[in-house]
C-alpha cells in the first residue's frame, strides 16, 4: 500500500464534528472502521433500472465487483444514477445523455470516493457515465454489461434492431404476418443484455475496451456467461490498485487512446453514434477531437468484422471468434494503432492484444482480406452541411454511394409519418429523402429517426434503399445509405432547412461531398423567408437543453459541460 493520501480522508479521517459524521453513518449500516478507514473506497456506479431493460442484471454485476474491490482491501460502495433505456424513453433517451453525465460527475465529485467502476450497458449508459466521469477524473474502471444471446427466430439468427427494422419493412409490404412479427418479438430478446448487433450498445462497448478503460476482453463477454461475472471481479480488483497507484482517467483517455478508438470503430463496422459520444468524452478531458480526426483516421480503413448491421454475424459469435482483441491486433499490426497507449489493467493496448487469436475468420476477417474495405465513418462536406454531415459507408448500398437525386422533403417527423404510407407520394428509387428538424435542438434530442422507413409503393417494388438526409441521428442497429448529423441542424438554421422538393442533391461519398444544386441568390431568397419553428423548450430541463445543446459536429453536449472541474470540493456539507 503506498503511502499516498486517499480522497477519501478527506471525510473519515476527520477528528472533528464532521469526521463523527461521515463515520458514525456507515457505521450505522454495520460497517467497522476498519472497513473504510485507510482503504480506497470505491464506487460502484449502476446504471440498474427495470426500466433500462438492458442493465436488468446490474446488480448481481454489482455483486461481481463488490467481492473483486474487497478481495483487493477496498471499500465498495454501490449507487444508483440515472439510467437510460433505450427502447422506452420518450422522445429520445438522447435528451437526456447529458442530464445523466451531470448525476454522474456530481454524485462522484460529492461523495468520498477514491475510485469508481462505471457499470454500462444499454447505448446512453456507456456515454453519460463516461462523460461525467471524465469531467471529475479519479481513478475510474468501466465494466460492460454485455450483450445479448443470439436471438433465433424460424430457426433463422436474428439481431436487434436490424430485423425488427427489416420485418417491420415486411410486415408494411405484406410479406409476413402480424402473428410472425409478434412470434418474433420474443424470439429475438431473449436473455439478459444489451442488443446483440454491432449497435451503439455494443460499438461503445467496444469503445470502452479499445480506449483501454476497460478490460481486454471487456466488449463481447455475453451478459449472461459466467466470464462476465468473472471481468465484473477482476475489475472490482484493478481499481484498488488503480488507486493505490493513482491513475486516473485523464492519464488513459488520452489523443492516442481517441484516435486508436476512432480507427477501431472502422475496424468493428461501428455505430455512428460513436461520433458524438466519443467527441462529447474528449471534450471533457480537453482533447478536441473533431469531425476531421473522423475522417483522417478512419478513411480508407477496412470493416473487418462481418456483424450485423453491415454484415451477417451476431456479438455472440464475435466473442466465439475471439472478440475485440483480434480486431485490435490486425489493426495494430498494420500499424494503425497507437501500440502504447496505456490502458486500465496497467499494460499497454498492445500487450494486452498482441497474442490474440481469431476462431472464426469469417466472423473476423484478417486485414489483408477484409469484410468491406473503405468502411471507415465518411465526414461529408458541401453547401448543404458546412459543418458537417455523416455516413456509415459499410451499411450503405454501394450503388448510391454516389448519386445524384430530386428531394423528397418531409418538414417534420410528424410529416413523414403522415405521408409515408400514401401510394400517391411522388417519389421513385432516384429520390432523395429530406428530413428536418430532427436535430439536437430541433426534435429535441437528436433522435434515431434518420433511417427514414421507406414508402410501401417502393418495397413493394423489392426497392430496399434510397439516399436519405437529415440532421437526425440512426440507431447503430440500422442501415441504408442514411445521411446523418447533418450541421449546422435545421432548427438553427442550416441549409437542411431550405431545400424544397425537387431540388437537386449529390452524394458523393468517395469525394465527401454533400451539395444541393440551389444556387447562392435562391437560397439568400429562401433563408430571408424562413421562419424558426416553435421552440420545444419553454421551461425544465428540456428549456436548458435547447438553449445549451451544441451541435453533432461538437459532440452534442451542453456548453457549459464542456472540460472538467476535477475531484476536490473545498467545503463542509454541515
Ligand atoms: Fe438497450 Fe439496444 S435497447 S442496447
Amino acid at each position: 500500500m503506498s503511502n499516498r493520501k486517499l480522497r477519501s480522508e478527506a471525510w473519515f479521517a476527520r477528528q472533528d464534528k464532521m469526521g463523527f459524521y461521515y463515520r458514525s453513518w456507515l457505521k450505522n449500516r454495520g460497517f467497522p472502521q476498519d472497513q473504510f478507514e485507510g482503504r480506497p473506497v470505491i464506487g460502484i456506479c449502476n446504471t440498474w433500472s427495470e426500466l433500462t431493460p438492458c442493465n436488468s442484471h446490474f446488480r448481481t454485476i454489482a455483486e461481481h465487483v463488490r467481492w473483486g474491490v474487497l478481495d483487493a482491501g477496498g471499500f465498495p460502495l454501490e449507487f444508483p444514477v440515472l439510467s437510460l433505456g433505450e427502447t422506452m424513453m420518450r422522445p429520445t433517451a438522447m435528451l437526456f445523455r447529458n442530464l445523466a453525465s451531470m448525476d454522474v460527475e456530481e454524485a462522484i465529485r460529492a461523495n468520498p470516493l477514491d475510485g469508481v467502476v462505471l457499470l454500462m450497458g444499454c447505448d446512453k449508459t456507456t456515454p453519460s457515465l463516461l462523460m461525467g466521469a471524465a469531467s471529475v477524473d479519479i481513478p475510474t474502471i468501466g465494466v460492460s454489461g454485455g450483450p445479448m444471446l443470439r436471438g433465433i427466430h424460424c430457426g433463422t439468427p436474428i439481431g436487434s434492431g436490424t430485423n425488427t427494422i427489416s420485418m417491420s419493412e415486411q410486415l408494411r409490404s405484406g410479406q409476413i404476418t402480424l402473428d410472425e412479427f409478434h412470434e418474433a418479438e420474443a424470439d429475438m430478446h431473449r436473455s439478459h443484455g444489451h442488443c446483440m448487433t454491432m449497435g451503439t450498445a455494443s460499438t461503445m462497448a467496444c469503445m470502452v475496451e479499445a480506449l483501454g478503460v476497460g478490460l481486454p476482453g471487456n466488449a463481447a463477454i455475453p451478459a449472461v456467461d459466467a466470464r462476465r461475472n468473472l471481468i465484473a471481479r477482476e475489475a472490482g480488483r484493478r481499481i484498488v490498485e488503480m488507486v493505490r497507484q493513482d491513475i486516473v482517467l485523464s492519464t488513459i483517455l488520452t489523443r492516442d487512446a481517441f484516435e486508436n478508438a476512432i480507427r477501431v470503430n472502422a475496424g468493428i463496422g461501428g455505430s455512428t453514434n460513436a461520433v458524438v459520444h466519443l467527441i462529447a468524452i474528449a471534450r471533457r478531458v480537453g482533447i478536441k477531437l473533431d469531425l476531421d480526426d473522423w475522417d483522417r483516421l478512419g478513411r480508407d480503413l477496412s470493416c473487418l468484422v462481418n456483424l450485423m448491421p453491415s454484415g451477417k454475424y451476431l456479438m455472440e459469435d464475435f466473442f466465439e471468434a475471439g472478440g475485440l482483441p483480434v480486431v485490435i491486433r490486425e489493426l495494430a499490426e498494420q500499424g494503425l494503432l497507437h501500440r502504447d497507449a496505456m490502458t486500465a489493467n496497467g499494460h499497454t493496448l498492445w500487450e494486452n492484444n498482441a497474442t490474440a487469436q481469431c476462431w472464426k475468420r469469417d466472423v473476423i476477417h484478417a486485414y489483408d482480406s477484409p469484410f468491406k474495405e473503405d468502411a471507415g465513418i465518411a465526414v461529408l462536406r458541401g453547401n448543404l452541411a458546412p459543418d458537417g454531415a455523416i455516413i456509415k459507408p459499410s451499411a450503405a448500398s454501394p450503388h448510391l454511394l454516389t448519386h445524384t437525386g430530386p428531394a423528397v422533403v418531409f418538414e417534420s417527423i410528424e410529416d413523414l409519418h403522415s405521408r409515408i404510407n400514401d401510394d400517391a407520394l411522388d417519389i421513385d428509387e432516384n429520390s432523395v429523402m429530406v428530413l428536418k428538424y430532427c436535430g439536437p435542438k430541433g426534435y429535441p434530442g437528436m433522435a434515431e429517426v434518420g433511417n427514414m422507413p421507406l414508402p410501401p409503393k417502393l418495397l413493394k417494388c423489392g426497392i430496399t434503399d434510397v439516399v436519405r438526409i437529415s440532421d437526425a441521428r440512426m440507431s447503430g442497429t440500422a442501415y441504408g445509405t442514411v445521411v446523418l448529423h447533418t450541421a449546422p441542424e435545421a432548427a438553427a438554421g442550416g441549409p437542411l432547412a431550405l431545400v424544397q422538393n425537387g431540388d437537386l442533391i449529390t452524394l458523393d461519398v468517395p469525394a465527401r461531398k454533400l451539395h444541393l444544386a440551389v444556387d447562392d441568390a435562391e437560397l439568400a431568397r429562401r433563408r430571408a423567408a424562413w421562419q424558426p419553428p416553435a421552440s420545444h423548450g419553454e421551461r425544465g430541463y428540456v428549456k436548458l437543453y435547447v438553449d445549451h445543446v451544441l451541435q453533432a459536429n461538437d459532440g452534442v453536449d451542453f456548453d457549459f459541460l464542456v472540460g472538467r472541474s476535477g475531484a476536490s470540493v473545498p467545503r463542509d456539507n454541515h
